[in-house]
């Protein structure tokens, strides 16, 4: 054997136990009490977690965006992945007018083939169906292993947005191929009247970020995308979810059967709103941005009932001096912030502080993004799925600063919190790529993940 984890408990969707985790060629080969198993590498994991390598199933990185660039390329965005316990990421590649899927998807491929450090898939952005062609292609990409696509709802201006009607052929097409549609759900037109009307007010700070686009402006949309999945008995995947309206309908939409996924992220478990009022609040735009208590609340509540099927950090962050354009004009703001190496730590602390279980992290952070998107090799501790392992100290403290952070941004929204528990190891198929606070990883190590399709229509 190549590996051999002795001794840690094995944590997976379903419950944990006791166990050695033996690796070979990349794989998980055996999982068992006391294996007798002679391994060129052995590690004591007593007393640790042995945890799936989590999946970040919505990253930006290198995207163009807010008149700059998101400050994490490929090989740091991919390197702090693997220092939080990511071993896979889902990067969301933004079609330009008249692209093809293959033509973006081979171009980022050419970048990742030779910087990533974790394995990685991609959702395409379609912002333009080309006259139709690019419902045609989905079925070539979907044969290629890229079996997801993003509608965004929003983002009117920037020449990023479907309408409803693209939004339903995508919906429609998607489901005859057995693909998904990822949708960020805000009204541009409701954002538009109130950013405008705040800023001939004189009302400019990041406050009014919130204000233009406040719970009602995002569970429209929320709906609006619902509305549409269940009438045509599409599946549809909901992104960044963060106001309580728009998950109490996609909740009633799962419970009468529908196929309706829900994403939330770890900024709108942790913030809420007031942290726009903040000097620096204009490091905390994102979109959606945070909402109030309640909205909170009612995510924390879905999140412990399995109700939220995933979480992943839209992880788009940049630099000080770019979120300084919208010092007096929340509307220049570049949007996004940080987390891809603050998800699995995150969430595995808010188990070890019994707020949930340690299984239900890992459902929502690994096994259901896995099964969600057709990952069949990763997602668990299981013998023949690849050895993406993360091994996890309940007992070793740590407190989040840019200064100890793996990325190439220059602050974090996270900076100052204390987490109790933190990973120590993590393996990429095997490969040692995190080792107690440094990166020992390779660029190039990560792989395309080919995805499958669910059964078509
Ligand atoms: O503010 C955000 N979320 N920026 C990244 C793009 C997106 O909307 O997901
Ligand atoms: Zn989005
Ligand atoms: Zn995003």
């Amino acid at each position: 054997m190549d590996l051999l984890i002795k001794n840690g408990t094995v944590v997976t969707a379903s419950g944990s136990f006791e166990a050695d985790v033996a690796v070979q060629d990349g794989k998980i080969a055996a999982v068992g009490k006391n294996l007798c198993i002679d391994a060129e590498k052995t590690v004591d994991a007593r007393g640790k977690l042995v945890l799936p390598g989590a999946l970040d199933v919505h990253t930006h990185l290198a995207m163009p965006f807010g008149g700059t660039v998101s400050a994490d390329n490929y090989l740091a965005g991919t390197r702090a992945a693997a220092c939080g316990g990511v071993t896979t990421v889902f990067d969301y590649p933004v079609q330009h007018t008249g692209e093809t899927i293959l033509g973006l998807v081979n171009s980022k491929k050419t970048i990742l083939e030779k910087e990533s450090c974790v394995d990685y898939a991609f959702h395409c952005c379609i912002t333009d169906l080309n006259g139709g062609e690019i419902l045609n292609e989905m079925e070539t990409a979907v044969d290629e292993g890229i079996t997801s696509f993003k509608c965004f709802l929003v983002y009117k201006k920037e020449k990023m947005m479907v309408d409803d009607g693209t939004l339903v052929k995508l919906l429609l097409r998607a489901k005859e191929l057995g693909a998904k549609i990822n949708v960020h759900a805000e009204n541009p037109d409701l954002i538009d009247i109130r950013a405008e009307q705040f800023l001939a007010e004189g009302k400019t700070s990041a406050w009014y970020h919130y204000l233009s686009r406040p719970e009602f402006v995002e569970a429209e949309a929320d709906k609006r995308a619902v509305h549409w999945a269940t009438h045509l008995d599409a599946p549809i995947y909901i992104v960044h979810m963060a106001d309580k309206e728009g998950l109490e309908e996609c909740i009633k939409a799962k419970t009468e059967g529908h196929e309706i996924y829900v994403e939330t992220c770890p900024q709108y478990l942790e913030f809420t709103c007031d942290v726009y009022k903040r000097e620096d609040g204009r490091n905390f735009v994102c979109s959606p941005p945070m909402k109030g208590k309640e909205s909170q609340e009612a995510l924390w509540t879905a999140l412990k009932a399995g109700l939220i099927d995933t979480v992943a950090t839209d992880h788009c962050p940049f630099q000080s001096y770019e979120k300084d354009w919208g010092k007096d004009d929340f509307t220049k703001i570049p949007n996004g912030c940080a987390g891809i190496e603050n998800l699995y730590p995150y969430m595995l602390d808010a188990a070890n502080s019994g707020k949930l279980t340690f299984e239900r992290v890992v459902q929502v952070c690994s096994t259901n993004p896995a099964k969600i998107f057709g990952c069949k090799d990763k997602g668990a501790i299981e013998v023949g799925k690849d050895a993406d392992i993360v091994i996890y100290d309940k007992d070793k403290d740590f407190t989040i600063s840019v200064n100890n952070m793996h990325s190439d941004y220059d602050h974090t929204i996270w900076e100052g919190k204390k987490l109790h528990g933190y990973p120590v190891q993590t393996y990429v198929r095997g490969n040692l790529v995190y080792d107690n606070g440094d990166f020992v990883g390779t660029p190039g190590i990560g792989k395309f993940v080919k995805r499958i399709p669910d059964k078509k229509a």
